[in-house]
């Protein structure tokens, strides 16, 4: 058993007996640890209410209330320590009945100092696993908390709990950024496999050459460099989850292979001579429009079918407005918490200014904006033009700018190309969406374009 750390341990002792409370501070107290003691039930009770403590020793017997009523009142506490009865003779069968409600364990006076000290530590190393439990547990909460009241995150809550109830596929579509993995995650942990493995694969991320050898692991020697035998995401994933992400983007070859596996529930190694039976449940996200990569032939449509058991659409921000101002709110306390910030306030127009820009990095954006205003913005209010500021760096509408000789006319024109060939830039040269943001057709946008003489490239892929 690993060490209890002795720092900020502290220990109350309840006992009337002041020769008994004394042998056991000693016997504790030469351990390191620090010691309190409490004379009769309601002391205890007091000390236990206003101050911080990892363990009691308590008597069962003492003068103004039963040791079984301190306990029963020190387990409805919301910050309540471990509890070790002390017995005399002849009060076992209270002891047992205190750790059948709650105690960690009881001593029986004689007081022997091994068994004081074993029980001791022991208990603190119960109390130390129900602290770590629970700090994890709320950093897991933190990490996978959906902020969001519009309807389309309440169906998306919906979706996720109906998902989480099954081992059905689930096929999460929507732009990035939306929370297409956070969505994954939750789904994983609110269902029976939580205890299992989640285990991603971003197709889009890896080399084609090396995406089969990353699912499916591979033997010793089956390629250069394959130097022991590895396995895959497949088999990492056993009893879990498997995320397949950006599923868009993996190849028809790939597609081929991975439909086999989930048809046949057997993964074979790379060089491998047998297959291996997996259990995975499968996850597959993607922003891109399978049905049309369908009908251009890049997607399988078997494949399609296979993964789109349950099917959840994940709006994108700008269409859940009202949820904006809730996920600032959320990730500027987040930071605050996570650095010791002090908090912003957000003016109205600031509020106003977030909700019409159309996000098209989405929540990431978002959070990524929040956590820029929140390292370089030095006042305690956040005015649009800040903001401005941070979402088109180099724009700023504040201030004098210096004199331009144009005319009105010229200025907007000159304006609007500039406007039109940023948001090009930002859209990875993506006529549709480009025009979505614009809020004109593409038909239209693509007559500016050419009356502006902007020419239409796709950026090469970062
Ligand atoms: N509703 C939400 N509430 C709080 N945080 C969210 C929400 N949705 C997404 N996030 C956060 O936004 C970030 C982006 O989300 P996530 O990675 O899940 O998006 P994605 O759709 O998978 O993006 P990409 O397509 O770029 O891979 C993450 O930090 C995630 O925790
Ligand atoms: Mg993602």
């Amino acid at each position: 058993m690993e060490p209890v750390p002795k720092e900020n341990v502290r220990i109350l002792i309840a006992d009337d007996n002041r020769s008994h409370s004394d042998i056991l501070m000693s016997i504790i107290g030469h351990a390191g640890f620090e010691c309190d003691a409490a004379e009769d039930g309601t002391t205890a009770l007091k000390k236990l209410e206003t101050e911080t403590y990892d363990l009691v020793l308590l008597d069962l017997k003492l003068p103004d209330i039963s040791g079984m009523t301190v306990l029963r009142k020190v387990l409805r506490l919301n910050c309540r320590p471990q509890v070790v009865m002390i017995s005399g003779q002849g009060s076992v069968q209270a002891a047992v009945e205190a750790i059948k409600i709650g105690a960690f364990d009881f001593l029986e006076k004689p007081l022997d100092s091994k068994r004081v000290l074993l029980t001791v530590k022991n208990a603190l190393e119960k109390e130390r696993l129900v602290r770590d439990k629970a700090r994890l547990m709320k950093e897991l909460a933190d990490r996978y908390t959906m902020v969001g009241q519009s309807t389309g995150m309440d169906s998306i809550r919906e979706m996720i709990s109906r998902a989480a109830d099954t081992t059905s596929k689930v096929l999460i579509e929507g732009e990035n950024g939306t929370g297409k993995e956070l969505i994954a995650r939750l789904i994983h942990h609110q269902g029976p496999r939580s205890g299992g493995p989640f285990v991603t694969i971003n197709c889009a991320a890896i080399p084609e050459t090396l995406i089969e050898s990353e699912l499916f692991g591979f033997k010793k020697g089956s390629f250069t460099g394959a130097l022991t035998d590895r396995k895959g995401k497949f088999q990492s994933a056993d009893g879990g989850t498997l995320f397949l992400d950006e599923i868009g983007d993996m190849s028809l070859l790939t597609q081929a292979k991975v439909l086999r596996v989930l048809e046949s529930g057997m993964v074979e190694q790379l060089g491998g001579s047998e297959a291996v039976r997996t259990d995975v449940r499968l996850i597959a996200a993607t922003n891109k429009d399978l049905k049309k990569q369908i009908e251009r032939g890049e997607f399988r449509e078997d494949l399609y079918f296979r993964l789109n058991v349950l099917n959840i659409k994940v709006p994108p921000l700008r269409q859940r407005k009202e949820d904006i101002e809730l996920l600032v709110d959320y990730f500027s306390s987040r930071y605050c918490r996570a650095f010791g910030a002090e908090p912003k306030r957000f003016s109205p127009g600031a509020v106003e200014f977030l909700k019409n820009y159309k996000w098209p990095g989405n929540i990431r954006e978002l959070k990524n904006a929040v956590e820029k205003i929140m390292v370089t913005i030095e006042n305690s209010e956040v005015h649009p033009q800040d903001i401005d500021g941070i979402l088109h760096p180099g724009s700023s509408t504040t201030g004098l700018r210096p004199f331009v000789p144009l005319t009105l006319r010229e200025a907007r024109s000159r304006f609007e190309k500039e406007l039109i060939q940023d948001r090009l830039e930002r859209n990875h040269w993506n006529i549709t969406r480009t025009a979505i943001d614009l809020g004109i057709t593409r038909i239209y946008l693509h007559r500016l374009m050419k009356d502006m003489g902007i020419k239409s490239r796709r950026k090469p892929p970062e």
